[in-house]
């Protein structure tokens, strides 16, 4: 009796303090299972794996203009472990097409799209994502979710399998002020979610992955503060798509930059 209760206790415990000290992923993420989330793209130079990214059509991978610091070559689709990668069927050859008034991230416009070198092969492991429609606000608290092989903690490393986690919208407003309260405007068209009000969110090397909603790709990853993944600190920062489809469809249209 008295072990058993002893043993109650124990896991009682360990779950409490689990909350904080096990699952450490995206940030606070898991794995993604095989058969989803199939628009995911690694973007990546000779070294490696650089930023995340998401496939909009058979031509073109979304990620953040910040990316192109980091001289992207290529990007990988298809396989969720950056160790499996068949560079014959699964890496494409990229062009970046930046937002054209793309300065930095303090000032907004964290876009870009890579042009593919060849058409992307969709089927049971490639799907591209939708994107909105319309310019229509993702509502506050809504459930989102990003995704992306970035640092598991602050400082931390690339991971090998692609992780997600839950993001809730946080309300634009409070978002400003929360980020204003250390003297910081943030730029224009962006959707704040994560990093605040929860120990979730993402961190280094998820940028350029999307903030998915209702299965659609509202956001870019675009910057959290000072590469601080230890939330709740600050919410997390996004390129808000909506703002930049007659962008994108002029580019698509073309099928060029
Ligand atoms: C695949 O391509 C990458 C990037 O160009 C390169 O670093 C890697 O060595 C290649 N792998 C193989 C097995 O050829």
């Amino acid at each position: 009796m008295m072990h058993a209760l002893h043993r109650f206790l124990l896991l009682h415990l360990l779950t409490c303090l689990g909350l904080y000290a096990l699952g450490s992923e995206i940030i606070n993420g898991q794995n993604v299972p095989e058969n989803l989330m199939l628009y995911m793209a690694s973007v990546q130079n000779n070294g490696g794996h650089v930023c995340g990214g998401f496939l909009i059509n058979e031509h073109f991978v979304v990620t953040a203009a910040h990316c192109e610091r980091r001289n992207p070559t290529s990007v990988v689709l298809g396989t969720h472990n950056l160790q499996k990668v068949d560079n014959n069927t699964m890496r494409y050859r990229v062009k970046t097409c930046k937002f054209p008034s793309y300065e930095n991230v303090n000032k907004g416009d964290d876009i870009m799209l890579l042009k593919l070198s060849r058409k992307a092969r969709l089927g049971k492991k490639v799907q591209p994502i939708q994107l909105p429609n319309t310019e229509v606000k993702v509502k506050d608290k809504s459930k989102c979710r990003v995704a992306g092989w970035g640092f598991t903690k602050t400082g931390g490393e690339i991971v090998k399998d692609l992780r997600v986690v839950d993001v809730p919208i946080v309300n634009l407003e409070d978002c400003k002020n929360k980020w204003g309260h250390i003297g910081k405007n943030l730029p224009a068209n962006i959707i704040c979610a994560g990093g605040s009000g929860t120990n979730k969110g993402f961190c280094q090397g998820d940028s350029g992955g999307p903030l998915v909603c209702n299965g659609k790709a509202v956001g870019v990853v675009s910057f959290n503060y000072r590469a601080n993944c230890d939330y709740p600190n600050k919410p997390n920062v996004y390129t808000d798509v909506s703002k930049y489809l007659t962008w994108i469809k002029k580019i698509l249209k073309q099928n060029n930059c």
